[in-house]
């Protein structure tokens, strides 16, 4: 374990199982559409989402397209600002096409209640949320995300795509930080 880790909450292999069963109840609801030709885009939210993205993207077996968002809402600390900004936008149209929205994290739910308003104007056919991670946050604002992977205290946690000052992103496992780093 990292040494800036104060405990491992879900272990490489709880997060490879769980995003095994997200898979199949994703593709079992997405397989009518793609059945009927109909167009099918998800949407990464970078940075955070880029690896639970590539893993979650290899369960689905049926035409997908991938795109990529980057929308502002941390700076380098760890309180949510509720200041949501476009960074990168997506490349594709999604006027009349299935969207699920790939996101690491629900805390406040600012980002993607704010990010699901944004998307809805262009009048996709329908939209869909998944996240890995939704912390038990009061006040946290409903989102309906479709596809959540596990629920967390509320704590800061890194790994798997989450980062502190842009690091940890690369560890294979969702751990604590330890609060010394941030304090
Ligand atoms: P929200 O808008 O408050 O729901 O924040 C969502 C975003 O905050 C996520 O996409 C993450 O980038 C970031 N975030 C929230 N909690 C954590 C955490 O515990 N670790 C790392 N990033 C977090
Ligand atoms: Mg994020």
């Amino acid at each position: 374990m990292h040494e800036d880790i104060d405990s491992i909450l879900f272990s490489e292999e709880d997060i490879a199982n769980r995003i095994g069963q997200l898979g199949r109840a994703i593709n079992a609801d997405l397989a009518p559409y793609a059945e009927s030709g109909e167009r099918i885009v998800a949407i990464c939210l970078l940075k955070g989402a880029a690896v639970y993205m590539t893993d979650i993207m290899r369960q689905l077996d049926l035409p997908i397209e991938m795109d990529f968002m980057c929308v502002s809402s941390y700076g380098n600390g760890t309180v949510s600002s509720g200041n949501v900004v476009i960074k990168k936008d997506i490349d594709v149209d999604i006027e009349g096409a299935h969207v699920l929205i790939v996101e690491d994290i629900i805390d406040s739910g600012y980002t993607l209640s704010c990010l699901r308003k944004k998307l809805e104007e262009r009048n996709p056919a329908s939209l869909d949320i998944t996240a890995l991670i939704r912390k038990q946050v009061d006040g946290q604002l409903d989102v309906g995300c479709k596809y959540v992977g596990f629920d967390c205290p509320n704590e800061f946690i890194v790994g798997y795509g989450l980062d502190y000052a842009q690091q940890y992103r690369n560890l294979p496992y969702i751990g604590v930080l330890k609060e010394c780093v941030y304090e």
